[in-house]
């Protein structure tokens, strides 16, 4: 049986939590861009940065498999919302789901892990974003402000790192 992690990752967080995830599972992890053919594993572990919704390199990556037919897979989210948060879970997979085919959706077991965010390390297209968007979000109602928007409120401008590899956990077992 062949295993493999695979990882989205721009700045690190989704990396380090693939990386533990692999030297907990004895799996070796690879970049979503060097996965070669994802046909080839039975085991699929995918940990994927959120980027305005989007799982980093998850579409481009689960688009090549031709069916879930025999295979393990198992997607985890990076973000900066709180997973423990119902409302921020329904969000994220909601999006999930439009990312993937029906099949994969279907046969994936779905996690969320947080991540963190350095604003000194960000490229200027993301600082840009994020200015906007926390821009936007400022001047919501109160009652508007859900908890993905407050926590990125909460955190603009900082170094913040929610990485907690305790949270692994329910993922290797379910692998
Ligand atoms: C432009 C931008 C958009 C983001 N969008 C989301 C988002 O939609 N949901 C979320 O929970 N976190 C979002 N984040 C936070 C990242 O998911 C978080 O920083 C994550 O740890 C990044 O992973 P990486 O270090 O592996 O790239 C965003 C961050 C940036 C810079």
């Amino acid at each position: 049986m062949t295993s493999v992690v695979i990882y989205g990752s721009q700045y690190g967080t989704a990396r380090q939590y693939a990386e533990e995830l692999a030297r907990r599972t004895g799996i070796e992890a690879r970049p979503y861009d060097a996965v070669g053919d994802i046909n080839q594993y039975d085991t699929i572990a995918y940990v994927g940065a959120l980027y305005a919704g989007g799982v980093l390199g998850m579409k481009k990556t689960f688009v090549r498999l031709s069916s879930c037919t025999g295979k393990a897979i198992v997607i985890a989210t990076v973000g900066l919302a709180d997973p423990t948060e119902s409302e921020n879970v329904e969000s994220i997979e909601g999006n999930m789901r439009r990312q993937l085919s029906g099949e994969v959706f279907a046969a994936a077991r779905i996690f969320h892990l947080r991540g963190g965010i350095d604003y000194s390390k960000l490229g200027f297209k993301h600082k840009t974003m994020m200015r906007l968007l926390c821009n936007k979000a400022k001047n919501l109602p109160e009652e508007k402000k859900n908890a993905e928007v407050r926590a990125m409120l909460e955190t603009y401008g900082k170094q913040v790192s929610f990485v907690d590899f305790g949270t692994l956990e329910p993922l290797i077992a379910a692998l």
